[in-house]
This record gives structure tokens, sequence and C-alpha cells, in this order.
């Protein structure tokens, strides 16, 4: 008897979010999804060797994350409370929709935006409300695009929950804060200030959260921690908000590995901050390369940055610079086709880069 697949309905319906592509072996210079050039703190090897020797593995972790949500609250200045710890902050915008929306319930963003939002969306059977908004940028540095108001059809809308990136990927743009305050003030759901690349940008929304119950900020260790492979995130929020998110999450979501590390990068602000300057650095000196040699390039306030391949189809360009080694990210979306996104590499890698596109 031929059986039908166990997978049915909306999950059968949905696509799958497409990560960004982890190739075997080191042959490419890899620019395509958003991590550090640089190693961690040696302090995080340190962490882990240690938690190996002891009796670690035997026994579950902490369930809340005790240690890392202390280290967390102390540098962001809040209480163990306001924090709640994720296996990367994928997992914590996962925990946000599986706590606060139902099926057919609204969740709204704009678009371009990351795309798991709208995986998400669809696995919980909710409903998307994706608003289109493309900030004005002549990628040349003549326009002032970090200063950005967001559209009212998001401010306005009635969303079980909103997600407002910032920076924002793919384009890079920075919502200012005072913005974040205002769809949140006029927000009756849930509002997720997703700051995966924050510490590239100015400020954090997390200095709003006293105002705003509903708002939650999600940050990340993958980008300026060095920590994609810990696979570790941050959500801060209000007691009461992070004890309901805190029901829905797996029980053990972070390893006892990935929390040892957590606290040892989260113990070297001086290392990260170092990491962040010398992105930055390397940022500057692209976008100006690719500019003088005629590139529209968005200003961005992330790791990574947005080249316009209008001209020559971005396809083509993501395809040339493969063929050279050199592995960007190319979204095969609309409104995204017509450009590149390409992650900030060391000063030698962005030089390699910067040949390769002008050939
Ligand atoms: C905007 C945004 N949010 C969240 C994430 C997820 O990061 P993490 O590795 O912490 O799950 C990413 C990863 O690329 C991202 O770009």
């Amino acid at each position: 008897m031929k059986k039908l697949s166990p997978v049915t309905g909306r999950v059968a319906r949905m696509h799958g979010y497409v990560p960004g592509e982890q190739p075997a072996g080191g042959a490419l210079i890899k620019l395509n999804t958003n991590e550090n050039p640089y190693p961690p703190t040696p302090q995080v090897a340190e962490a882990v060797a240690s938690e190996a020797a002891g009796a670690g593995l035997r026994l579950y972790p902490s369930p809340m994350a005790d240690a890392l949500r202390e280290k967390a609250a102390q540098v962001y200045a809040l209480s163990p409370a306001q924090v709640l710890v994720g296996n990367g902050s994928d997992d914590i915008l996962a925990i946000c929709l599986r706590a606060c929306v139902s099926e057919g319930d609204e969740v709204a963003y704009t678009v371009p935006t990351y795309f798991v939002y709208r995986t998400l969306v669809d696995i919980a059977g909710a409903r998307r409300v994706e608003i289109p908004y493309v900030p004005a940028d002549d990628g040349r540095g003549s326009t002032a695009p970090q200063i950005v108001r967001l559209p009212d059809a998001l401010v306005e809308s009635g969303a079980r929950v909103k997600f407002v990136c910032s920076p924002n990927s793919p384009l890079g743009y920075v919502v200012p804060l005072e913005e974040v305050a205002r769809l949140a003030a006029a927000s009756t759901g849930l509002v997720v200030a997703d700051e995966a690349y924050g510490d590239f940008g100015e400020g954090s929304a997390i200095e709003l959260l006293a105002d705003h119950p509903n708002l939650l900020v999600a940050r990340s260790f993958s980008k300026s921690y060095s920590l994609a492979g810990a696979r570790l995130g941050l959500a801060f929020a209000s007691p009461q908000l992070l004890a309901g998110l805190a029901k829905v999450k797996d029980s053990y979501n972070v390893s006892r590995f990935s929390l040892a590390a957590g606290v040892a990068a989260l113990d070297d602000q001086d290392w990260m901050r170092g990491n962040v300057a010398k992105v930055k650095a390397t940022r500057a000196r692209t976008v100006a390369e690719l500019r003088v040699k005629g590139w529209a390039v968005r200003e961005s306030g992330a790791n990574f940055i947005w080249i316009d391949c209008s001209a020559q189809g971005g396809k083509p360009v993501y395809d040339r610079l493969r063929a050279r080694n050199v592995l960007v990210r190319w979204f095969d979306e609309p409104g995204l086709t017509d450009g590149i996104r390409v992650t900030i590499g060391t000063d030698e890698e962005m030089s390699t880069f910067l040949s390769a596109i002008a050939s």
C-alpha cells in the first residue's frame, strides 16, 4: 500500500527557509552568511575545554541558562529576569511566535527583511502582513538613508507581532530608536526589535525597554561575538513577557558548551569591540573603493553591504565571483535579484573580493 507523507496540510504546502550555503573545505572566501572573519576571544576555547573536562556533559545544562543570564544582565545593566537565552537568536524569534501567535493571526514587518520571519509565520499558520519598504539611498553616499521613518502601515497595523530588523538585513539601513519607540507605543501586540547586527551600528532598543512592556530586543552571538557555530542568542524584555515566553521554549535549549562559550565571550567586551572596529574600518574602505569603481553601494550599519548590480544582474555577478572563489549572497526573491549582499571579511579577503569584482 502506498503511504502518504505524514507531513500534511500547511507544512506540506509551505516553503522551508533556505540558509546560506556552508561549503565544505576552505577553498572559498566566504562572504555569504555574515559571520565574523575574526575568531572569538581565546577565553571561549578555555571555557569550553574546561566544561568538557568536568562532569559536564553527563548532566543537563541549566534550563534557564542561569550563568549566562546573569552575565548578560551585568553587561547590559538589566536584571537576570529581563534576559532569556536562545539557541541562536532564531530560537528567540521562534519562541516569540510560538507564544504570541495563533493560527490566522497577523504578523507584520517591512520587506525586504530577514526571510526567517516569513517561514516562522508560515509554520504558525499565521497571516503575513508584508509592507514593501526600501529607504531611498543612491548608493553614492550622498543621501542620509540611516535616518529612516517606518511606514505608517506598519506602525498602525493591529498585528499580534511586528518585527523590526535594525540594522536591516539584507539592505543594511538602520532604524532610529525614536521610530522603534513610536512603533512600540502604537502597537498592542509584541514588537520584536531584531538587533542581530546591533553591535555594528549605534545604540540599542534595550534603552527603550523600561517604557515599553510589549517590546523585546533580540541579539545574536553569531556576528559581533564570532560564535555563529555555538548557536546563541539573547532576548531582552520585561520579566512578565519573558516568563510567558519561557513556557514555550525547549526545556534545555542551549548546550553546556554553548553556555560556557557565551559567558566567556561576554566577559571579554574589549575583544568583541576590537573585532567590530576592524570590521567597520574594512567596511568603510570597501564601500569607498567600490564607489570609486562605479558601483552603487548602500550605507550599512551592519557587517555586510548591499551592492546594486542592476546593470549586470545580481546572478551573473554572483556567478562570476564564485568562479573566482569568492562566495557572496544572491537572493532569488522579488526586488532583490538585481543586487548582491557581501559580508565584510578581513582586509585581505576584501582586497581579493575587490579585484574579483573589478575583473
Ligand atoms: C536579521 C537576523 N536576525 C537573526 C539572525 C539569526 O542569527 P542567529 O545565528 O543568532 O540565530 C540572523 C542571521 O543571519 C539575521 O540576519
